[in-house]
């Protein structure tokens, strides 16, 4: 039974690890937590050895302590299952349980996340030490939920142990049943791949063209993966609930190959992410225009919204980060930690706990720091939790029962996205794509959702936005073809970039025409097409009845054919030889409408279809903001909060045509307002 009201109260807290601490320091740290407004600590995630130091002998001595430190000073506690980290007499004595790569190289003990989730012995040991922690923690008063594991398939989202190719046969056999079923979703006629018995039949190994797998058969190693993480992760979520039934069970993603939407909706009472939006600053693309850098983590938190409409943030930012030997992230510069934490809560969090309390002087991570420094002493990021948590402590309660509000969604699948990891010809396309309309909606203030498309996904869901933006999706079922079908009859506009609708869920091609399934809703035909990017000048296009060019024919183009009297050629082509022909059409289907961009997305083109179609912030009334400012909104019954978020160094002036409450200061706005460098107003 999913515990909705899990999130109801809002909280603020750390993670913490008594364990690599002196006893002597652990009633001060709590101590202290609470006079910075924390309220919850998350333990133990990566301690099984101190629960169970020998295999079957168990000891909860040290938590037991500590918790009763924690439960002494007021705060609440959250217990992680130790799986993350097997113990050295663990994989020393089962040498099964650990994870080999794709080039059949052991993966050992020294780091984490080494284990693969096939063995049933790490199966048999996870469930043990699970079900001994639930039973000690069940009645403790300050335990509150569980994590399961720490951020399933971070580090490694491949599995290649001998139980990993023997659990992958068994799934193929559920799945087809007969050696014809997989031999024709696997075309295994090309290349005489053909399969005479199911031992001839294994996950994809080295072949002469360096991973280049059967593309069939790649599809169907994610969804393994995937399938088969959840199952692991069922195995504790399972005694939890039977064991634990008073507290809630979560898990921290979202990582590859994992459907973490079926996740969360068949274990999880909500979803967890470790939010770090310095990822964006230091991974962003040198040469793109106009990066987001840490604005770019909003993009993040939005999935993670559609995964779980409120979430918590199992770990928020809080210092520099770097690991031995690993990238380096720098300070963050005074009031950003708190615009992190803000963007967090703005996107759906309503609870949110920073990693971690103090630098570990030890291990792997002690370039990872924390709010305190190795010496313990107050410090400038002491101080700015301490300000958050103040800020919280009387405006949580006000956030807590609102939910992020988008009249925009942007589309994605699991499917799309596994096949695309090998697809070149739509798979690099979809996060372009993806980037660019974000980029062009939070710059012009308007907020978006993001949804992805599964198989329960119904016509009410996509019924709440107005637009849907599905850039790339190569594979088409029918069903889907038919729901958006429906959603575009009765109003709803949606937006398809190239190389839409050529393929099946098996990811064979189509002998039909492009776009496929969608063919019927976009009234056209793509009549030829061809790569761009890296291979030949860039394209130009230009709206129709004008001179007027439309930014941006990226990376590939299909080439348009009007198939439908409902059709309007919005843009052709203006180079090339297909200079002439349609390159944006319009079909009006129904009540609404069905758009075909026959190239890749850039900031520019998302920004010109957002004016055609005349979409704006819903503040505009009242609100101007300059575009370093991002606009989120929450609301509940009792109206919206309005998120206002200056990722600039630079102060930001805002300009307010009604007067509006700051919920974190109290403070009446009007008029022309300034919004210092990292700042954070919520207007309510
Ligand atoms: C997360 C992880 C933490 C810690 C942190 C900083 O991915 O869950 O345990 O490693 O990153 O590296």
């Amino acid at each position: 039974m999913k515990q909705t009201d899990a999130l109801k109260e809002f909280r603020l807290g750390v993670c913490y690890y008594p364990e690599h601490w002196p006893e002597a320091l652990w009633e001060d740290d709590f101590r202290r937590m609470r006079e910075l407004g924390l309220s919850v600590v998350r333990v133990a995630e990566f301690a099984w050895s101190i629960f169970e130091p020998k295999e079957g002998v168990f000891s909860f001595e040290l938590f037991d302590r500590a918790l009763e430190l924690a439960h002494k000073q007021g705060l609440k506690v959250i217990v992680g299952t130790p799986t993350a980290t097997p113990p050295a007499w663990l994989t020393h004595k089962y040498p099964e349980v650990l994870n080999v790569t794709h080039n059949g190289v052991t993966l050992h003990h020294g780091s984490r996340r080494h284990y693969n989730y096939s063995s049933q012995k790490y199966r048999e040991l996870s469930a043990i030490i699970t079900r001994q922690m639930a039973e000690h923690y069940k009645n403790h008063p300050a335990v509150i939920g569980w994590q399961i594991d720490n951020e399933f398939n971070c580090e490694i989202s491949e599995f290649y142990a001998p139980a990993d190719h023997d659990a992958f046969r068994i799934w193929l056999q559920e799945k087809y049943g007969t050696l014809e079923k997989l031999n024709e979703a696997w075309g295994a006629v090309f290349w005489n791949q053909t399969y005479s018995d199911w031992e001839q039949v294994f996950l994809p190994r080295p072949t002469p063209v360096h991973k280049q797998p059967n593309p069939h058969q790649a599809l169907d190693e994610k969804r393994f993966i995937s399938d088969n993480t959840i199952s692991f992760a069922k195995v504790q979520a399972d005694i939890l609930r039977e064991v634990a039934p008073d507290h809630w069970v979560t898990t921290n993603g979202l990582f590859g190959h994992l459907d973490s939407h079926r996740m969360n909706d068949e274990l999880l009472d909500f979803f967890s992410y470790d939010s770090y939006p310095q990822f964006s600053t230091i991974f962003y693309d040198k040469n793109e225009e106009n990066p987001l850098a840490d604005r770019g983590s909003s993009q993040t938190l939005g999935t993670i919204r559609s995964i779980s409409p409120n979430f918590t943030i199992m770990e928020q930012q809080s210092g520099p980060g770097g690991w031995v030997n690993k990238m380096d992230m720098p300070s963050p510069k005074p009031g950003q930690m708190r615009l992190w934490t803000y963007q967090s809560i703005a996107h759906g969090a309503n609870m949110v706990l920073y990693f971690r309390w103090r630098t570990a002087t030890v291990g792997n991570e002690i370039y990872w720091h924390g709010i305190n420094d190795y010496h313990n002493r107050p410090n400038r990021r002491v101080r700015e939790a301490g300000q958050i948590g103040a800020e919280l402590a009387h405006a949580g309660s006000r956030i807590a029962g609102t939910r992020y509000k988008a009249e925009i969604a942007l589309l994605s699948d699991y499917d799309n996205d596994w096949d695309g990891e090998y697809d070149v010809w739509h798979g690099p396309f979809a996060w372009q794509s993806d980037k660019a309309w974000f980029k062009a909606l939070t710059r012009r203030h308007i907020p978006s959702d993001k949804l992805y498309v599964r198989s329960g996904t119904t016509l009410e869901d996509l019924k709440r936005y107005k637009v849907l933006v599905y850039p790339h999706p190569a594979i088409m079922r029918d069903e889907t073809a038919a729901l958006l079908e429906q959603y575009t009859r009765e109003g709803g506009i949606v937006i398809f970039g190239c190389r839409t609708g050529y393929k099946d869920e098996r990811g064979h091609c189509y002998m039909r025409p492009f776009p496929g399934a969608a063919a019927g809703l976009c009234g056209i035909s793509v009549e030829e097409f061809t790569l761009i990017k890296g291979t030949r000048a860039a394209t130009s296009m230009k709206w129709s009845g004008g001179e007027e060019a439309l930014t941006g024919a990226d990376s590939f183009n299909d080439i348009l054919f009007v198939e439908s009297d409902s059709v309007e050629v919005v843009a052709h082509y203006a180079s090339d030889y297909y200079a002439g022909k349609p390159a944006v059409t319009k079909n009006v289907f129904g009540e609404g409408e069905a758009w075909y961009f026959g190239a890749v997305f850039n900031e520019a083109s998302a920004g010109q279809i957002i004016e055609r179609l005349g979409l704006v912030s819903p503040a505009a009334g009242w609100l101007t903001l300059p575009k370093e400012v991002e606009l989120a909104i929450r609301e509940d019954e009792a109206g919206p909060l309005h998120f206002l978020l200056n990722y600039s160094e630079q102060s930001a002036e805002l300009t307010l045509r009604e007067a509006k409450t700051d919920l974190l200061t109290g403070k009446t706005l009007s008029g022309t307002v300034t919004l210092e460098g990292y700042g954070v107003v919520v207007l309510s």
